[in-house]
């Protein structure tokens, strides 16, 4: 969209609400902000005044517009609100009546929307999809997760959530998920996309890889922030299901849960973006950590949602059966104590047909559970993120017999109360603690196999 067109298109509804029109510092500073400038030393030198005034003429200016447009405006977003603001005032005189509630306030979403009948008829599959999977593993074999399956995509069609968190442990399954998601609602989408960031690019970068998805050869700006506003407008011109994968890549090492690694918050941001600006499409998120504003804003945000994985259940009965397994009726308690998690069983299964003649039950007349060295070092990697409370949680409950409340671990361990309360949270969203129920107080404990591999990484030495 045209600079002027973005200008006068401001200064129009600033006009229609406030009956003033932008005076000649305000229109500078948005000119500047619109194409991505730092505005202040820039404007000031033009106008021979101190940056300082210029900011405060801006931070009036961002609140002026969060009046006219109904929800804060700032340098950040300004851009990709008045567009969108724009191109709804354009498109509402051509949206039928049935789809679109006719209402002045722009925080309402009043995309064109499909209706979610017409998403899921077949018949109405887009003209062009365009589908990048990147370097998507290619998955050989899926079982069951029917009911997971469906909840995604009633998320997705139904309720147009367009922010979704595919938590839970490594190796519990959500990559696979994910992409046979993919392949049951893709022809529901213009654009379908997935990337890992397994090797932690930064958010330019990743940015950079979805405008050259999107944009093919139109040039691609230097800005981030205008980057930014370019995807939320191809977000919301066209119906995209974008999948980033190993988001906890950006998370960091030795502080609690969720938080991002130095060069890395501002992902944060984007996140938060395409959870609160009006758009038609889907970003999932997967992760064996819960980012922290997921948790913020799944709780008071509609369009976002989370899912946590759990246990394959009785469908991991495939995959001892893939491997050839022997003594069935023992199945169920192999799947229990490696928690159903589809890479752990991977694992002993191997294990278990390499040396036990795949005989399940001579397997389970060992002391259980026996770890195999892969999935050790599999576990090895949240356990290296832990910080010293969180890890001394961990050692304290591995010696539990029974589960125990918080307070049942205080005094227990050289740490305080509330750094207790904290590592107990943060282990929460790495996903390593059971919590039960009982009599209305919150019970914590290790599964059986992350207690085995404290055991044997941080307290072998004291056993001997
Ligand atoms: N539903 C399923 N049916 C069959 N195999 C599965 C299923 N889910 C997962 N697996 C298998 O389990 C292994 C781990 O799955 P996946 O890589 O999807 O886990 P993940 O949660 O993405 O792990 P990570 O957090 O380490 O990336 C893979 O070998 C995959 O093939
Ligand atoms: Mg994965």
């Amino acid at each position: 969209m045209e600079l002027n067109e973005v200008l006068r298109f401001a200064d129009e509804k600033v006009f229609s609400t406030t009956g003033k029109h932008l005076d000649d510092l305000q229109e500078a500073i948005l000119k500047e902000v619109l194409q991505g400038r730092k505005y202040a030393t820039r404007v000031a030198q033009d106008r021979d005044c101190s940056e300082g005034y210029v900011r405060v003429a801006a931070s009036e200016l961002w609140k002026i517009l969060s009046d006219v447009f109904g929800e804060e405006v700032s340098k950040v977003n300004v851009r990709a609100i008045l567009e969108r603001a724009k191109f709804y005032t354009n498109f509402s005189p051509t949206i039928g009546s049935e789809n679109v509630t006719v209402n002045n306030n722009l925080n309402v979403c009043q995309e064109r929307a499909r209706s979610p009948t017409e998403a899921q008829n077949p018949q109405q599959t887009p003209t062009q999809l365009h589908i990048d999977l990147g370097d998507s593993p290619e998955i050989f074999t899926f079982f069951d997760r029917t009911s997971e399956l469906s909840t995604l995509e009633n998320w997705i069609t139904q309720d147009r959530t367009r922010l979704i968190a595919l938590l839970g442990i490594s190796g519990i399954g959500k990559t696979t998920l994910s992409l046979a998601l993919i392949d049951r609602i893709k022809t529901q989408f213009d654009y379908v996309i997935y990337r890992s960031l397994r090797f932690s690019p930064t958010l330019d970068a990743t940015l950079t890889n979805l405008l050259q998805i999107f944009s093919q050869q139109s040039e691609i700006s230097q800005n981030i922030e205008t980057k930014i506003a370019q995807i939320l407008d191809y977000l919301r011109k066209n119906r995209c299901l974008i999948v980033l994968d190993d988001v906890q890549m950006l998370l960091g090492s030795g502080q609690l849960a969720g938080q991002y690694k130095t060069g890395y918050e501002d992902y944060q941001l984007f996140f938060k973006l395409i959870a609160e600006v009006c758009h038609q499409s889907c970003l999932i998120l997967n992760s064996w950590e819960k980012p922290r504003e997921i948790a913020r804003l799944s709780k008071y945000h509609h369009p976002v949602r989370c899912l946590v994985l759990g246990s394959l259940g009785e469908a991991a009965k495939e995959i001892l059966n893939s491997q050839k397994l022997s003594d069935e009726e023992t199945w169920s308690t192999l799947i229990d104590i490696y928690q159903g998690n589809p890479l752990w069983l991977e694992f002993t299964a191997t294990l278990i047909r390499e040396l036990f003649g795949g005989r399940v039950s001579e397997f389970l007349h060992c002391e259980m559970p026996i770890l195999d060295e892969g999935l050790q070092s599999q576990l090895s990697q949240p356990f290296g993120r832990l910080t010293p409370a969180e890890l001394a949680v961990m050692v304290h409950l591995a010696n539990q017999p029974e589960p125990l409340a918080v307070s049942q671990i205080f005094n227990k361990i050289q740490f305080s109360p509330s750094e207790i309360v904290n590592a107990v949270r943060s282990l929460g969203n790495r996903f390593l603690l059971d919590a039960v129920e009982r009599e209305k107080i919150t019970l914590f404990s290790l599964n059986p196999v992350l207690k085995q591999y404290v055991k044997t990484q941080y307290l072998s030495n004291r056993s001997n």
